[in-house]
């Protein structure tokens, strides 16, 4: 969409110059001839910036910019000041405007290049803003921990015991219960929470190359490190690191970390300069390390180190509680990511679900529900549109496994998200303008609607 700009300045000459040079550019334009007019067609209109003359006869700039300030965080303004010989804004009244939230100034009478390099800056610094709110909202509520059985509160208690200490944690629990999630609530609770969360998927790295990832490296220390590298400890400094999988660490670089723990220090590889770091350490693990210890596998030493602050995250079977909640949670987030209109479960799916035997947990869980919304047809949700789940069983174990979902599609489910995506991805990309994506896609425009019909695609606000 084109930005709307208001421009509210008493001189006819300078609300028509600005037109000019705003219009030429593409820019709708909007003007008002007095401070009273301006606020009514702010209302009215919701423009996306305002240009504002300070001096006007009857309401002034200042008393306009006072009646805007709970808007100017989204809406731009900009000021245009004379110069003070000619009845400009004076210093001080310049200086006010800025305190009521003006952005920037312009000044009279208007430059091409002035005003638009102004207006480029406030859109983009605007966008940028939007971005990052829009983006940490996200990432809460990505992040977020639903539930509200006995079982979930008492982890929530935990985490809000740990998270103000500097307590070593160690999270356990089953695969796909949520354990990195409590790893960054711990962070998001504590004192460090503007500094790094550092995560390291201990299972993830070949065993020849995690100290160098965690300890860093200097140039040259082995053949391939071309380049010095800061580990992920030196990473952390100050924040948290989260160390995943720590059960698959092997025992060599079990014992390093255990130094590391114990000193606060470390040396990267090939180099023997001791460097400090102020670190908090949250593990997690899916294996009982007290077998591991057993079997030799890992250091029973590191093991109380660790486990200072234990926290178990039990399995989602001994909180079906949840599940309704979590259904509905991932219902939401994957109907907003898709732009699909909102769906509802009847109670006899509800129930369905809350039965099921979810091997894979909540990993699981959220991956059937993201499926269950790509290809579940109408507005609510049965029983029949449960694939794989059938009647309740009480033998669990009976249960059929479908985490991937890929692995039972059909060919015309695969063909249908796959479409349905590419879609989406087109709309956004051309501003959901239908005519414009439909020529880009080379398809003729009904067809374009047929589709979106078919898919429920809709464009909601953050489409
Ligand atoms: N209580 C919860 N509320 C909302 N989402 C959750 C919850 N618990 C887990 N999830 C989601 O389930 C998925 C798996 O969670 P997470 O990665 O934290 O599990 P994990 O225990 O670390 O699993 P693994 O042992 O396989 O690494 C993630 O997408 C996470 O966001
Ligand atoms: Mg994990």
């Amino acid at each position: 969409m084109k930005p709307r700009i208001l421009v509210i300045d008493d001189e006819a000459a300078i609300r028509d110059a600005m037109r000019m040079i705003l219009e030429y550019e593409g820019y709708d334009v909007l003007t008002a001839a007095t401070g009273e007019e301006g606020l009514a067609i702010v209302e009215r209109e919701g423009p996306d910036l305002l240009f504002l003359d300070i001096k006007m006869p009857g309401m002034d700039g200042i008393e306009v910019l006072r009646r805007l300030t709970h808007l100017t965080d989204q809406t731009p303004v900009i000021v245009i000041s004379g110069n003070v010989a000619e009845g400009g804004a004076s210093a001080s009244e310049a200086a006010q405007a800025i305190k009521l939230g003006a952005r920037d100034f312009i000044e009279k009478p208007p430059s091409t290049e002035r005003v638009l390099v102004t207006v480029r800056n406030a859109i983009d610094s605007n966008r940028l803003r939007t971005e990052v709110r829009t983006l940490k909202r996200d990432v809460e509520k990505r992040y977020q921990i639903v539930g509200d059985s006995p079982a979930l509160a008492r982890v929530r208690e935990a985490i809000a015991r740990a998270a103000p200490t500097t307590a070593t944690v160690l999270i356990w629990g089953e695969s796909g219960v949520g354990k990195e999630l409590v790893a960054r609530a711990i962070h998001r609770g504590s004192l460090r929470r503007d500094q790094a969360f550092v995560q390291v998927n201990c299972a993830a790295i070949p065993d020849e190359l995690i100290e160098s990832e965690l300890f860093g490296h200097e140039k040259g220390s082995f053949t391939g490190a071309t380049e010095r590298q800061i580990g992920k400890f030196e990473q952390a400094d100050k924040g948290t690191i989260f160390l995943d999988e720590i059960g698959d660490m092997s025992l060599k670089t079990q014992a390093k970390v255990l130094r590391v723990l114990q000193e606060q220090e470390l040396e990267r590889l090939g180099s023997n300069k001791l460097i400090k770091v102020d670190v908090r350490v949250i593990a997690a693990t899916n294996k009982n390390l007290e077998d591991e210890i057993e079997r030799g596998t890992f250091r029973e030493d590191l093991f109380y180190r660790l486990n200072v602050v234990p926290i178990h995250v039990p399995p989602l079977r001994e909180r079906r509680d949840d599940i309704a909640l979590l259904v509905r949670h991932f219902s939401d987030w994957f109907t907003r990511e898709n732009n699909f209109r909102r769906k509802t479960f009847t109670a006899a799916a509800m129930e369905q679900l809350r039965q099921h035997h979810w091997r894979g947990n909540i990993r699981e869980l959220r991956n059937y529900v993201e499926r269950l919304i790509i290809m579940s047809p109408g507005d609510a949700v049965d029983v029949g549109d449960l694939p794989g789940l059938g009647p309740a069983r009480v033998d669990q174990s009976a249960a059929p496994a479908h985490n991937e979902w890929m692995r039972t599609a059909t060919l015309q489910e695969f063909k249908s998200i796959s479409e349905r995506a590419f879609l989406v991805g087109k709309l956004r990309e051309f501003g959901w303008n239908i005519s414009r994506t439909a020529e880009e896609i080379d398809t003729p425009r009904s067809n374009l609607y047929k589709k979106l019909e078919q898919y429920q695609i809709s464009e909601e606000k953050d489409g």
